[in-house]
C-alpha cells in the first residue's frame, strides 16, 4: 500500500467512532428506521427494489444499507477496515443481508467478480482518489450492459472555498483543477459535530467537474444528466443554516454557488 493510501485508511478508520458518536450520522437513528439518504438520491435513483447494487466508498455501511432497506441487492467497499468491519456488524444485528469488501478501490476488480445493475457513490469521495480515468473504468468494468453509474457529491467549485473567520467570508483557498500531487491536510477534527480528532492527516485530490464527465465518458459510459444544486448535505461553513428539509444553505445574503452536484450515467446495452 502506497504512503498516501495508508495514511488515509489510518485516517478514516480514526474517524468511524468519531462519525459513530455524531448527531450528524446518527446511527441510533438509523438502527431505529429512519432513513439516513437525502431528497436528490432518492428521487433521482428512485426503485431500487430487486436491482444488485454496488456501494463505492461505502463508509460504515448505514446508506448502503439504507438501499437495502429499499429492496436492493447490496455490495458495499470501502479501504477502512474498521468501517467494514462496523457495516458487517451492523448488517448482521439489524438482519439487512449485505456484502462488505474491504480495499482500495482500484484494487476492487482484483478482488471482486460480478457485474451490478446500478453503481453508487456519494458525498465526499473524489478527493480521496488521485485518479478518476481508472476509477471511471473501474465502475464501467462493474456495469452490467444497460446498467447505471449515478453519483451525488459535493461540487468542486464549493471545493475551492475556506471560512475565513477574520472577515467572516469565504476565501479562494485550494486548487479547482486536479494537480497530481496531493494536499496534506494536518490531524484534526472530522467533519462531523462529533468529538475527536484523527491520529493522522489525510492527503486529498482536487478534481474538476469537466474530469468527472470526461473520465466517465472515456471510460465508455453515456452521460444522462448532471444536476447542480447550491444546497450542502452538510455544514461546510459556518455561516451556513439548515433548512426543515435537512438541507444545509448560505444565508441569503451570500450569492449562491453550486455545493452539490449529480450525475448519472449508463453503459450501453
Ligand atoms: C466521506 S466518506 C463517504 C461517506 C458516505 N457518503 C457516507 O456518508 O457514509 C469517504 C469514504 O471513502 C473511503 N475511501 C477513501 N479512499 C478510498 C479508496 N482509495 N478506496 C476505497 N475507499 C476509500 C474512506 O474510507 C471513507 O469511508
Amino acid at each position: 500500500m502506497d504512503k498516501y493510501l495508508e495514511t488515509n485508511r489510518q485516517n478514516w478508520n480514526d474517524r468511524v467512532s468519531i462519525h459513530v458518536a455524531s448527531r450528524m450520522y446518527d446511527l441510533e437513528g438509523f438502527k431505529a428506521g429512519k432513513n439516513p439518504l437525502h431528497s436528490i438520491e432518492l428521487e433521482e435513483l428512485g426503485d431500487v427494489s430487486g436491482k444488485k447494487l454496488l456501494h463505492l466508498q461505502c463508509h460504515f455501511g448505514m446508506d448502503t444499507l439504507a438501499w437495502a432497506r429499499l429492496g436492493a441487492q447490496v455490495t458495499g467497499v470501502d479501504l477502512s477496515d474498521e468501517a467494514i468491519a462496523l457495516a458487517r456488524s451492523l448488517s448482521e444485528e439489524l438482519g439487512i443481508p449485505a456484502r462488505f469488501i474491504c480495499t482500495d478501490i482500484y484494487s476492487l476488480p482484483g478482488a471482486l467478480e460480478d457485474e451490478f445493475d446500478v453503481v453508487y457513490t456519494s458525498y465526499g469521495v473524489l478527493c480521496w482518489l488521485p485518479d478518476l480515468r481508472r476509477w471511471a473504468e473501474v465502475i464501467s468494468g462493474f456495469l452490467r450492459p444497460g446498467g447505471r453509474f449515478y453519483i451525488v457529491e459535493d461540487h468542486p467549485l464549493a471545493n475551492i472555498f475556506e471560512w475565513d473567520e477574520a472577515s467572516g467570508t469565504l476565501r479562494i483557498e485550494y486548487p479547482y483543477f486536479p494537480r497530481e500531487e496531493p494536499m496534506y491536510f494536518e490531524p484534526g477534527p472530522s467533519y462531523t459535530d462529533g468529538e475527536g480528532v484523527t491520529s493522522v492527516g489525510a492527503y486529498e485530490w482536487s478534481h474538476s467537474l469537466g474530469e468527472v464527465v470526461t473520465s466517465l465518458v472515456g471510460a465508455g459510459l453515456e452521460v444522462d444528466y448532471l444536476h447542480e444544486f447550491p444546497i450542502c448535505a452538510w455544514r461546510r461553513f459556518p455561516c451556513m443554516v439548515q433548512g426543515e428539509d435537512g438541507w444545509w444553505r448560505l444565508p441569503p445574503d451570500v450569492v449562491e454557488i453550486p455545493m452539490t452536484f449529480s450525475l448519472m450515467a449508463s453503459k450501453r446495452g
